[in-house]
Order: C-alpha cells, then structure tokens, then sequence
C-alpha cells in the first residue's frame, strides 16, 4: 500500500514549485560529470526522480530516462512534465534496477526510512545497482550524515496560498533525523491543513563507502555534482562511484 501521508499531494507540489532549485543545479553538475567520464548517452535511473525535474533535463540531453519514486503523486507530476521517459511506481530498496549506464539520485533519498522501506539496506541496494549499472558506468548520489541537524531546527515559508512550517530533530545516539512537516493551504473551498513527518536514517560516509568498495564500486567522495557544491554545509556529502 502506497502511504498517501508520505510526499502527497500538497507537499509534492510544493516541492516541484518552490524547491525544485536541488534538483535543477545537481542535473547540470551530474551532466558534467557524466561529459568528463564520456557517458554522453545511453540510459539513466534516476532513484527517488521525485517530480521529474532531473529526467526532463536528461532526455532534453538525449539520453533515455527510467524514474523511480514512491510517491504516487510525485510520478503524477513527474509524468505531466516529461512525456518521454518512463517512470515506476515503488520503492527503489524492494524492486529490481533496470539495466543502465547511469544510476542517479539526488536529494538525499537512500536515507528516507519508513512503513515502505523499513528493510532499507544500502549494501544491498548497491549490489542491485552494481548489476544494473554497465562495465564503466557510474552510479552518482547523494545523502545526510549524522550532523545534517545541530539540535532542534525550525524554519518556515510563506507563499500567496500556502505557508509551511519543518521542525527538524536528530537523534544523536540512533542516527536518526525527524521532519516534521506541517502545511497549510488556502483553496478555493477554504484553508485546510496537513502534516507530514518524514523519518531519515543517517549514514556514515565511511559505512556507503565500505558497502560501495564490497559491491565493487570504486567510490569517490564529493562535496557536490561538478561545479554545484552541495548548499547544506554539516552533515552533507555524496558519491561518484565507478564500476570497474
Ligand atoms: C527530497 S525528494 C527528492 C526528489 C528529487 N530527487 C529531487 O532531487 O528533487 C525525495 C524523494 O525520494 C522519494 N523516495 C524516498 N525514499 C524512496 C524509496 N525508498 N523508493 C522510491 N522513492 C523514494 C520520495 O518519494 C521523494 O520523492
């Protein structure tokens, strides 16, 4: 069962309208990096694709483009946006990885935990890509760490029709971040409110790194895609990993 209290409809959209900056700046870095390893076509995964901001950049660049996200509502977005690539319903830690070259994603989707993937295994999932992925493809992504929150964090936006108010927590001693996302929006019918909370395992880059080095990937660790630095400074990294 798809969880319609996990990236639903309000928040999918906002996300795609307000926060689509990530997604926008990695596509350019990744399309970098994959010029400088010469993959300059072929077939791109793109895991957690969200509304499909990355897989409308890709096939603009030509390469063939397979999404994967959970969120029922994200692949409707993503599917109204991009016409011409292909995207699957699921979790990426429970189904098969298409064949590719590329395997991507962005937004520190590996670490979300919750009711759909519960047996959420990095090692795992890396032995799944490592298959997937073509001799001499990549697989690019990034994810928190534990210090992606100092203590407790509140921030709020406001627009013309919505305003949304994240509380973020870490647990110290689980590795462990809290997001509590409440929303509320004004519609036609009226203002209404919704609440989210997304619940994310932090990674120590020493434990991707070893799991990517025993799936077989020689493993590089980056601060950001090409000349895109990733914009959260603690906590924060990513990997370019290389089948060899
Ligand atoms: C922060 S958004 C990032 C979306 C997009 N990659 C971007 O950079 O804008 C996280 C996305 O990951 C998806 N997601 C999280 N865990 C997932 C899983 N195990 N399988 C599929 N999708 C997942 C969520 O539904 C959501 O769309």
């Amino acid at each position: 069962m798809i969880e319609s209290d996990f990236y639903g409809k309000y928040l999918s959209k906002i996300h795609d309208s307000d926060f689509g900056f990530f997604a926008e700046n990695a596509a350019i870095g990744i399309f970098e990096l994959l010029q400088k390893y010469d993959i300059t076509e072929g077939h791109l995964v793109d895991l957690g694709c969200g509304s499909g901001i990355l897989a409308k950049y890709f096939i603009s660049k030509g390469y063939s483009v397979t999404g994967i996200d959970q969120s029922q509502e994200m692949i409707s977005i993503a599917k109204k946006k991009t016409k011409n690539a292909h995207f699957m319903l699921g979790s990426f830690y429970s189904m098969k990885i298409p064949s590719c070259n590329v395997v991507i994603s962005t937004g520190e989707c590996l670490n979300y935990y919750n009711k759909m993937n519960t047996n959420s295994q990095p090692k795992k999932l890396f032995q799944e890509i490592y298959s997937a992925i073509s001799s001499q493809g990549i697989f690019i992504f990034d994810f928190a760490m534990p210090g992606r929150v100092e203590s407790s964090n509140k921030k709020k936006w406001r627009r013309d029709n919505w305003e949304m108010k994240v509380e973020h927590r870490e647990n110290k001693n689980l590795n462990y971040l809290t997001r509590k996302i409440s929303l509320k929006i004004k519609t036609k019918k009226g203002e209404f409110q919704k609440q989210e909370t997304h619940r994310l395992k932090l990674y120590e880059k020493e434990e991707l790194e070893s799991s990517l080095i025993g799936a077989g990937f020689s493993p590089k660790f980056v601060h950001g895609y090409g000349l895109y630095n990733f914009p959260f400074h603690k906590g924060y990294g990513g990997f370019l990993a290389k089948k060899k």
